[in-house]
C-alpha cells in the first residue's frame, strides 16, 4: 500500500501514550517515514512502560521530546514551536487517560500541551480494554473530541491484549499510516461542510433466525457503514445508523437504531427517513429469510444422511422501497460482486432507481466484508470514478467527498 511520496516533506508529530499498542509505535513511524515524513515522537510518561525511547529514536532518526522541562530539547526546538512544526499530530496509542485529559484542554504533559497550542489537525487512535472504551466517561470525552474537532481512527474490534473481545483495539499501523495520507493529501477530505445535512446509513449483516438459536446471515463487520458514518459526521451532517448485528460502537453518530433481521432493518429506515437528505445502504441484507422460523430449536431427524430443506421467502428490497417513495433522499447503494462487477453494479444502479452505486469487487478478497480496507468504483447516471484499496475509513472520507461533489445542487440543506 505505501507510496513512498505520499508523505513527502510532511511533518508528523506522532504522540505515543500509556498503552500496550504503544510496542506498534516503531512500526507506524517506519511506515510513515517510509512514505517522506518526517516524524518527531513525543512520548507521553507512561508510554516509557511499553516502548522504549531509544527505539523511537533510531525509527524516526530524531531524538524523542518526552518533558515540558528538557531545558536541551526545549532550547533547540521548543513545545509551541514544535506545535506550529506540525502538518498533522497524530496520538497513537491514545489511552482513556489521555483522551481524558485533551477532552478537558488539559496541558500536564508536553504532548497534551502541543495539542492545545497547534493549529494544525490532531487525530486520536483509542486503545483501551473494551469496558474501559464503553465506558460512559469515556465516551463522553470521545463526543467531547468530535465536538473540538479532532479526528478520531478507530477503535477496531477484536481479541485484547488482556483476553477480552470488543471495541478498542488501536487500528493497524498501515491503516493508520492511509488515513495520515488522506488527512494530508487530500485537503477536501477534512474541509467540506455538510452542517444540517441528515444523512441515513444502513450498515452490517442481517441475521435471519432458523430457529431460537440458529439463523443465515453473510461476513459483513459493518466497518465501511460505521466509518461513512463518521465521514459524515465529521463534516457536520446528522447521522442516524441502522446498525445490524455485530456492529461496533461510536460516538460519532446522532441516532443509532440496532436492528436483526431485514424486516427490522426495513421498519426501522422507514420509521426515521422522515427530513432524511441523503440514505446510503451499505448493509448486507439478506435476500431470503426462512419462510417459517422454528419456535423450538429444531432437532435432528434421527435418519442416518437425512437431510434437511429449509423454505426460503425474499425479504423486501429496503433501499427499493425507499427509492418508490414519492419525496424521497438521494439514494447511494453499494454492490459487493464478484463476477462481471462493473456491468452487475451498472444495472443494479438503475434496477434499484438509485442515484449512485458504490462497487466493492470481492473477488479480491483483500478487500470488502470483515476487511479492514476496501477499494471501490463509485458509479452514477454522468460517470464513474476508481478509489483504489486503502482503509475503509480513508475510503468513506473520499467516497463522500465524491457524492458532496457530484450531488452538490440535489444537497443544499436549508
Ligand atoms: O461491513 P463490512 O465488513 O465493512 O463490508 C462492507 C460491505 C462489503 C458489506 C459493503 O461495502 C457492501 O458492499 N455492501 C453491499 C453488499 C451487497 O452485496 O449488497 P447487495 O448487492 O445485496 O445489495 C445492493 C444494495 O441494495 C445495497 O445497498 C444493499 O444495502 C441494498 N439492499 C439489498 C437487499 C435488500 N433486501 N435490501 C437492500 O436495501
Amino acid at each position: 500500500m505505501t507510496d513512498s511520496n505520499a508523505l513527502q516533506g510532511k511533518h508528523i508529530v506522532l504522540g505515543i501514550s500509556g498503552g500496550i499498542a504503544a510496542f506498534k509505535a516503531p512500526a507506524l513511524v517506519r511506515l510513515l517515514t517510509g512514505m517522506g515524513a518526517e516524524v518527531q515522537v513525543v512520548m507521553s510518561t507512561n508510554a516509557h512502560h511499553f516502548v522504549t525511547a531509544t527505539t523511537l529514536q533510531a525509527v524516526s532518526g530524531r531524538p524523542v521530546r518526552e518533558s515540558l522541562w528538557d531545558e536541551a530539547a526545549e532550547a533547540a526546538m521548543g513545545h509551541i514551536e514544535l506545535a506550529r512544526w506540525a502538518d498533522l499530530i497524530l496520538i497513537a496509542p491514545a489511552s482513556a487517560d489521555c483522551m481524558a485529559e485533551l477532552a478537558a484542554g488539559g496541558a500536564g504533559e508536553l504532548l497534551t500541551t502541543i495539542c492545545l497550542a497547534t493549529t494544525a489537525p490532531v487525530a486520536v487512535a483509542p486503545a483501551m480494554n473494551q469496558a474501559m472504551y464503553g465506558h460512559p466517561a469515556t465516551q463522553r470525552n470521545l463526543t467531547s473530541l468530535n465536538q473540538l474537532g479532532y479526528k478520531l481512527l478507530g477503535p477496531a474490534s477484536g481479541d485484547q491484549a488482556c483476553g477480552d473481545d470488543g471495541p478498542g483495539r488501536m487500528l493497524e499501523p498501515e491503516e493508520l499510516a492511509s488515513t495520515c495520507v488522506t488527512l494530508l493529501n487530500d485537503q477536501t477530505a477534512t474541509t467540506s461542510s455538510c452542517a444540517g445535512l441528515q444523512v441515513m446509513i444502513t450498515a452490517g449483516p442481517t441475521a435471519e433466525a432458523i430457529d431460537p438459536v440458529r439463523f443465515i446471515s453473510n461476513h459483513s463487520s459493518g466497518r465501511q457503514g460505521l466509518a461513512l458514518a463518521e465521514a459524515a459526521a465529521n463534516r457536520g451532517a446528522q447521522v442516524t445508523l441502522i446498525a445490524g448485528p455485530g456492529v461496533a460502537a461510536s460516538t460519532a453518530v446522532h441516532k443509532r437504531i440496532d436492528v436483526t433481521s431485514a424486516l427490522d432493518m426495513h421498519a426501522a429506515v422507514h420509521a426515521h427517513l422522515d427530513a432524511c437528505d441523503m440514505f446510503i445502504g451499505v448493509a448486507a441484507v439478506a435476500d431470503y429469510r426462512p419462510a417459517n422460523a422454528a419456535e423450538q430449536k429444531m432437532k435432528r431427524s434421527g435418519e442416518a444422511g437425512a437431510g434437511l430443506t429449509l423454505e426460503l421467502v425474499e425479504n423486501p428490497d429496503i433501499i427499493a422501497s425507499v427509492a418508490a417513495l414519492e419525496s424521497r433522499p438521494l439514494l447511494v447503494g453499494f454492490a459487493a460482486e464478484t463476477h462481471k462487477p462493473l456491468e452487475y453494479a451498472r444495472e443494479k444502479r438503475i434496477r434499484k432507481g438509485l442515484d449512485a452505486i458504490v462497487l466493492n469487487d470481492v473477488s479480491d478478497p483483500s478487500i470488502g466484508f470483515n476487511e479492514t480496507h476496501n477499494a471501490a468504483t463509485l458509479i452514477w447516471a454522468e460517470g464513474e470514478v476508481e478509489l483504489p484499496r486503502q482503509s475503509k475509513q480513508a475510503l468513506a472520507d473520499q467516497l463522500f467527498e465524491h457524492l458532496l461533489a457530484i450531488f452538490a445542487t440535489q444537497l443544499v440543506v436549508t
